[in-house]
């Protein structure tokens, strides 16, 4: 008999065996593994003005018994019961599938006889302290099966933020799959809890949604593979009285730091706690782990409050620019890109005249957008050219270095755009290399705006990636900044390198793109790199620990950008906030605005100008020469200073926010009117925050010939400005006052 016949003949005869008869079956006996038991314990995670407290018991297991202000010696909580009779249903710090399983798991896993109980118990903890961060490992294990769970606690002490993420050690010797893996798991007590979270799409990015929390589960997630931000943002803010305020009350924030597939659910259990479960997305993506291999998850970002959304905002962005952004804090230079100006309608003239522009206005970089490269296929729109990454010489016959040494002659500095993950189907690469594109046998590989994704998980693609950035920087010395967009997400997912294994391909997708971004900054720590993705699609503090900045959104409107920059600042800080000026009836909405309002609104980010300079009037010039030098003047307040959100575009129509410096002596107020309704309520009072009420202020309007301010020039106290009357009076929508304040000697 041929060899087919023989495998088709006992094909037929399995299928003939009730399926239960194939089953292999299990020795189930009585007899249990010992547990040791354990001394009970209590751990403290503490910052300056926060406390974590994790409790265990006689019996190893580990609780969280407590989240916020310091509540003192943390031994108190020893015996501490929140999980009525026997403590059965106790907050546990990092719930299991399997032993007391209470409905949320953080740790699902499937161990290679298909069982899929695991139960952790404590053996050990330890505590290590380096430059004001303390780090708490608590050590866990399954008796059972060998599986081993490290919790990590990075507490940020002055910054109060506490980072929480897990290591899981397959130590069995049989190989397992992690169905799902959670960063953290956080136990709040009883009590009302309004969550506040993030929603968008392209040009309507970082959107507000609240809703207060009820007996059920609540999930944000995103199963979009990159572009995670469109859709949620993996990032939230909880204000556990039930009501939002920015000055007052207990507020947690919360951020992933991963730029893929997550899911952040929020349970409130029949005991009335609250149980925040955070991590990557178990979507498509049980994750084989062989013996001897450990599994690290990404880090779950909280910080706690008692000032309110302000106060939880201004943690989180005091930490992300000291370790969440790649040289956060930093000034980054103002700019004028090439994109909405020229598109990919350009020449070499077009560009030496947009640079002249760009200096005389005072702006400090050029940046060229797309459309610079691809010869066989040339980018002159989206449809050709993803991943030909060649100079495209009938567009400039003299190269990117002709180009970047002319800026850098007229004083600026020089960046230039890639999409370096991405592959047009029109192009040499997508012909080259079929097999690097993200796609599943026999099915039809989507294209979004004409393009295809590359598969990041396969090391050759990685190799590539890394190759595109560092040979387009190569393309001159003088390349100062590079703009990384990705303009599309997964579909059709799948890897041809990954075979079978193809519930890897979520996770190693974002690992690989880190592998890439690795390399980059080991060989170029100081070129700017902004993190765009079709605008503010991956917005995460995954992605920005390499990045210096984001392109916030492609929606360049002032006025929608008013809620676009609020949104995004409730969590990210503002050093990262790309934000331009750009020509009106604006490309996005239509809406037309005046350039002072565009140059007050975009002043609250990294500045920068994206339209054609010629096309505006020698006035228009001007006044865009005395914002961008009046800019320059305060900017260190806008990248390092501290943010106070004063007014929300989302429920006033006056809008206002004021960044002020460390030692309160200086600070800079943006205030804006969004919509004008009558006469009488033209003179909305504002009230400032962050200043020493004991100082007085000078308080100067800028970016105006002369302000119509009564104020004008004159000093106030702290305590007037922040508890008396800040009223500029606005006459019209879309005008807007910027005012300097400097202490008085
Ligand atoms: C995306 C970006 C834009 C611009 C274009 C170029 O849409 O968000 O800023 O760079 O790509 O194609």
């Amino acid at each position: 008999m041929k060899l087919r016949s023989l495998l088709l003949a006992a094909m037929l005869l399995l299928a003939a065996v009730p399926s239960e008869a194939r089953r292999k079956p299990q020795k189930f006996t009585h007899e249990t593994v010992d547990i040791p038991a354990v001394q009970p314990r209590a751990i403290a995670v503490e910052t300056a003005g926060t406390q974590l407290v994790l409790q265990v018991d006689a019996r190893g297991t580990v609780n969280t018994v407590h989240y916020g202000a310091p509540a003192g010696d943390p031994a108190q909580f020893i015996g501490f019961n929140q999980g009525g009779h026997h403590n059965f249903d106790a907050p546990s710090a990092y719930p299991t599938a399997g032993g007391r399983f209470n409905g949320q798991d953080a740790l699902h896993v499937r161990y290679s006889d298909g069982n899929q109980n695991t139960e952790l118990y404590y053996t050990s903890h330890e505590v290590q302290a380096r430059d004001g961060v303390t780090t708490t490992t608590v050590r866990l294990k399954d008796y059972v099966t060998a599986l081993e769970v490290d919790l990590v606690y990075d507490a940020y002490v002055p910054e109060d933020v506490i980072l929480m993420h897990t290591v899981i050690r397959n130590c069995g010797k049989k190989d397992i799959e992690l169905r799902n893996a959670a960063s953290a798991s956080l136990n709040l007590t009883p009590g009302k809890y309004l969550l506040t979270h993030f929603y968008g799409g392209w040009a309507t990015e970082m959107q507000i949604d609240q809703t207060l929390l009820t007996h059920d589960t609540k999930v944000i997630e995103t199963r979009r593979g990159t572009q995670t931000t469109q859709g949620n943002n993996p990032s939230f803010l909880l204000s556990c009285g039930g009501s939002f305020s920015e000055t007052d009350g207990e507020t947690i924030a919360g951020a992933l730091a991963w730029s893929g597939n997550f899911r952040i659910s929020f349970e409130i259990d029949q005991s009335d706690r609250l149980n925040i479960v955070s991590g990557i997305n178990p979507f498509a993506s049980a994750y084989p782990l062989r013996a001897g291999q450990s599994f690290t998850t990404p880090e779950m970002i909280y910080t706690w409050s008692c000032n309110g959304a302000g106060g939880a905002s201004r943690n989180m962005h005091r930490w992300a620019r000291k370790y969440g952004v790649w040289k956060g804090g930093q000034v980054n230079p103002t700019l004028l890109n090439s994109w909405e100006g020229a598109y990919f309608s350009f020449t070499t003239e077009t560009l030496l005249r947009m640079i002249d522009d760009a200096a005389s206005m005072g702006l400090e970089m050029f940046v060229l957008d797309d459309g610079w490269f691809a010869r066989e296929h040339p980018r002159n729109s989206d449809k050709a050219g993803l991943g030909d990454w060649e100079v495209n010489t009938d567009k400039i016959p003299e190269g990117i270095d002709y180009i970047a040494k002319y800026a850098h002659s007229k004083g600026l500095k020089f960046g230039i755009w890639i999409e370096p993950e991405m592959v047009n189907p029109d192009s040499n690469l997508a012909a080259e290399h079929p097999d690097w594109i993200v796609q599943s046998p026999g099915r039809e590989i989507y294209q979004s705006r004409n393009q295809w994704i590359l598969d990041l998980t396969n090391p050759a693609v990685q190799d590539f990636v890394f190759g595109v950035f560092d040979r387009t920087v190569s393309l001159s010395p003088d390349i100062d900044y590079v703009k990384w967009d990705s303009n599309r997400r997964i579909m059709s997912f799948g890897s041809p390198y990954l075979g079978d294994e193809q519930d890897r391909f979520f996770v190693e997708y974002i690992q690989g793109l880190y592998n890439v971004c690795r390399r980059m900054r080991e060989k170029y720590p100081d070129i700017v790199v902004q993190c765009c993705s079709a605008g503010g699609s991956r917005i995460d503090y995954g992605s920005m620990r390499w990045f210096n900045e984001v392109w916030t959104s492609d929606n360049t409107d002032a006025i929608t950008r008013a809620r676009i920059q609020w949104g995004t600042s409730l969590i990210y800080p503002p050093c990262v906030m790309g934000s331009h000026v750009s020509a009106v009836p604006n490309h996005q909405t239509g809406n037309v605005t005046p350039l002072k309002f565009r140059f007050d609104v975009a002043a609250a980010g990294r500045l920068g100008m994206e339209l054609q300079p010629k096309t505006l009037t020698d006035e228009e010039k001007a006044l865009a020469d005395r914002c961008i030098q009046s800019y320059k003047g305060y900017r260190d307040l806008v990248f390092d200073g501290d943010l106070y959100r004063l007014s929300s575009p989302f429920d006033s129509d006056f809008y206002s926010l004021m960044y002020v410096s460390a030692d309160r002596r200086r600070a800079v107020v943006f205030c804006y009117c969004l919509r004008f309704q009558n006469h009488s309520i033209g003179g909305h009072v504002f009230r400032m925050q962050g200043l020493d009420p004991e100082l007085r202020y000078t308080v100067s309007e800028l970016n105006v010939d002369s302000s119509r301010w009564w104020g004008n020039g004159r000093q106030f106290s702290g305590a007037f400005l922040s508890n008396g009357g800040f009223n500029p009076v606005f006459k019209k929508a879309n005008t807007s006052m910027v005012f300097l304040l400097e202490a008085a000697e």
